[in-house]
C-alpha cells in the first residue's frame, strides 16, 4: 500500500534509473546500517520450513530469488534477502569494469507492467565483485557472468574463463549469460557449437579454483530461440553435465503490448520485461522439463508476479523461480506478500 502510493506520487515521475538508484540507496542503508537488515529480516524473511527447497546442494529458505541485473556489483544482496529474497543472483559481472550504453536506458511501460531496458552490462568488473561477495552472506548467491563488450568475440571464452576464476570460488553457483540483447554479438554465443567449448572451459576452470567445492554452473537462455535452439541447448546442458538452466532473460519482441507502438518504438532498442513476458517464460519452462525429466535444476524468470505465477512455475516444473521488474511496481514487501499468499494455500 504505502510503496504503491509513493510508487504513483513520487517514483514513477522519475527517469526509472535515478528512480532505480534511489531504491538502491535506501538497500544500501540497510546494508551499512547496523542492525537494520536483522530486523528486517525478522519481519520479512520466510521462516516456514514448507518454502524451503533443496537443490544444487544448497539450501533456500523460500522458492523465489532476486533475478539477475539489479544488483549487479554485488552491493546490496544482504538487504535483498532481508526483504525476503531466498537467493539473489548478482551480476552480470563482466571480467572488465564498464560503463554500459549511455543513459536513458531503462525505462517503465506501466500499462504492460513491463521495463525495457539496454543497460549493455555496466558493472565494476569481477575484481571488484569478488571483494564484495566476501562479505556475510544468508542466502544462496549466485553469480551471473557475461563477456566484456571490447573483447572481440574470438576471445569470449579466454573473457568468460577470467570472471569464473575470480567470482566461481565465492559463487554459491555460476550462470553464464549468453542471452541479454545488449551486448552485440552476445546472443550468437548460445549456437551449440560455440556454447559448447565455452561452458567446457568455464566448467573446467571452476574445477581447477575450486577443487574442494563442485560448484554448480548453469547457462541463462534467451526467449527468442526458436523451438529447436531451445531442444538443442537442453540437449547439451544434459550433455555436458551443467547443473541446470535460467529461463528466460529479456525479449527483443514487441508483440501484444498495451503501450502505443509509436511511444515503444520513440524508446528504441532493448530488453522487454515483465509481465509480457509472462507467457512466453512459462512455455519455455514447460517445453524443457518436459525434455530433461527431473534431471536439471530449472530457475524460471520472466513476468511472475505473485503467489499465483510462482506456484504456476513450480507446478510446471521450476525448481526456483526468479523476479525482478515486478519488484519495480509492487516494492519492498512483494516477497512476504507472495510467501504469506504460498503460506496461507499450503495451510488449505
Ligand atoms: C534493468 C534490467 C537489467 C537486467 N540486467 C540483466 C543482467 O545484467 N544479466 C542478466 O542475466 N539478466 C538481466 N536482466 C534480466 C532479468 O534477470 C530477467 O531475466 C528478466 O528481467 C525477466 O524477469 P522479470 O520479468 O521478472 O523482470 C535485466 C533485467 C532488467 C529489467
Amino acid at each position: 500500500m504505502i510503496y504503491r502510493a509513493f510508487f504513483h506520487l513520487v517514483l514513477r515521475w522519475l527517469p526509472a534509473e535515478l528512480a532505480h538508484r534511489l531504491a538502491f540507496f535506501a538497500l544500501r542503508l540497510l546494508v551499512v546500517v547496523p542492525g537494520l537488515a536483522w530486523l528486517f529480516s525478522r519481519w520479512l524473511r520466510p521462516s516456514a520450513p514448507e518454502l524451503r527447497v533443496r537443490a544444487l546442494g544448497l539450501e533456500f529458505p523460500g522458492p523465489v530469488g532476486m533475478a539477475a541485473g539489479f544488483d549487479k556489483d554485488a552491493e546490496v544482496y544482504q538487504a535483498l534477502a532481508a526483504l525476503g529474497f531466498g537467493h539473489v543472483e548478482v551480476g552480470t559481472v563482466t571480467a572488465q569494469a564498464q560503463p554500459g550504453n549511455p543513459r536513458p536506458r531503462l525505462f517503465r511501460l506501466p500499462a504492460d507492467r513491463a521495463l525495457l531496458n539496454r543497460m549493455g552490462f555496466n558493472n565494476h568488473g569481477a575484481r571488484s565483485a569478488a571483494e564484495r561477495l566476501r562479505g556475510k552472506r544468508s542466502v544462496p548467491i549466485g553469480v551471473n557472468i557475461g563477456k566484456t563488450k571490447i573483447v572481440p568475440a574470438e576471445q569470449a571464452t579466454a573473457d568468460y574463463v577470467a570472471s569464473a576464476e575470480l567470482l566461481g570460488p565465492l559463487a554459491d553457483y555460476v550462470v553464464v549469460n549468453v542471452s541479454s540483447p545488449n551486448t552485440p554479438g552476445l546472443r550468437e554465443l548460445q549456437a551449440v557449437e560455440k556454447l559448447g567449448p565455452l561452458l567446457r572451459e568455464v566448467r573446467t576452470a571452476l574445477d581447477r579454483v575450486s577443487p574442494a567445492r563442485r560448484v554448480p554452473l548453469l547457462v541463462k537462455i534467451a526467449p527468442d530461440l526458436a523451438e529447436a535452439d531451445i531442444d538443442a541447448v537442453t540437449d547439451m546442458a544434459l550433455e555436458l553435465g551443467l547443473d541446470g538452466i535460467v529461463l528466460c532473460n529479456t525479449t527483443l519482441s514487441r508483440a501484444g503490448l498495451h503501450t502505443a507502438a509509436a511511444k515503444v518504438e520513440a524508446l528504441g532498442a532493448g530488453g522487454l520485461s515483465g509481465r509480457p513476458l509472462r507467457e512466453r517464460s512459462l512455455a519455455i519452462l514447460r517445453r524443457v522439463r518436459a525434455r530433461t525429466g527431473e534431471r536439471l535444476v530449472l530457475i524460471s524468470v520472466g513476468g511472475v508476479e505473485n503467489a499465483h505465477d510462482v506456484r504456476e512455475r513450480l507446478s510446471a516444473g521450476a525448481t526456483l523461480v526468479q523476479l525482478y521488474s515486478a519488484f519495480v511496481y509492487e516494492g519492498p514487501f512483494l516477497l512476504r506478500r507472495i510467501h504469506r499468499a504460498l503460506r496461507a494455500e499450503m495451510a488449505r
